[in-house]
């Protein structure tokens, strides 16, 4: 078995036996209901399979392109390991509800920049990102580009993580891409959702 395939079996396993690994950690924050209830409600499959994929990895390093609201990044820190940092990047446009009551939380880091420029990878000063999730504009080019500036960055072993790769021209993007790689297919989004072992 690929090691893409095996992480997914795993991280699938680890989903169907904990799936509500999340939810005390969750608690653990001063939130309140209505807050729960609206993470419970659009807790999309692909956040709950990033959950268990980083409990799964245990990465040191996580690096998200495109927060949006911060749902992806909001699962991924609850499974996040003491002493783990997960930086999460976006135009800054939006501002990420999902992230209000963990914001202090010391793993976490909410930043805002172009991810198609050099200067921003500068300014962050990551290496050896273990997990990458990519997750901003969906076009082949930007995906190119992205994968241009973070290549340099991914520790021996990374998992890069993929949404949306059935949208627009991503195919072309995914098909191209020389890693050991594996399309969950529907399973996780309808959409289409990638990871691929570096
Ligand atoms: C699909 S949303 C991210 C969703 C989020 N990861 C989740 O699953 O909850 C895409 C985000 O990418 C951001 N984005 C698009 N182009 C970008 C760029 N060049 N640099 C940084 N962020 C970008 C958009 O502002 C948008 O918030």
């Amino acid at each position: 078995m690929s090691r893409s395939a095996e992480l997914h079996a795993r991280a699938m396993a680890d989903m169907a036996q904990n799936p509500l690994a999340w939810e005390p950690r969750l608690r653990a924050y001063s939130l309140d209901e209505a807050f729960e209830r609206t993470v419970a409600a659009n807790g999309q499959a692909y956040y709950r399979y990033l959950h268990s994929l980083v409990r799964v990895l245990r990465p040191r390093t996580v690096l998200e392109l495109g927060t949006c609201q911060g749902g992806s990044a909001l699962f991924m820190l609850l499974a996040l390991p003491e002493g783990s940092t997960l930086t999460t990047l976006d135009l800054g446009n939006r501002h990420p509800e999902y992230l209000d009551p963990v914001r202090e939380d010391p793993r976490l880091r909410v930043e805002s920049g172009d991810s198609r420029d050099p200067a921003t990878y500068e300014r962050l000063g990551l290496k050896e990102v273990d997990l990458l999730f990519l997750d901003t504009e969906h076009t082949a080019a930007q995906l190119e580009r992205e994968w241009e500036l973070c290549r340099p960055l991914l520790a021996l072993g990374a998992v890069v993580v993929l949404d949306d790769i059935y949208l627009n021209d991503v195919p072309r993007f995914w098909e191209a891409l020389e890693e050991d790689k594996l399309d969950t297919g529907e399973a996780l989004h309808w959409s289409g959702f990638g990871v691929a072992a570096v």
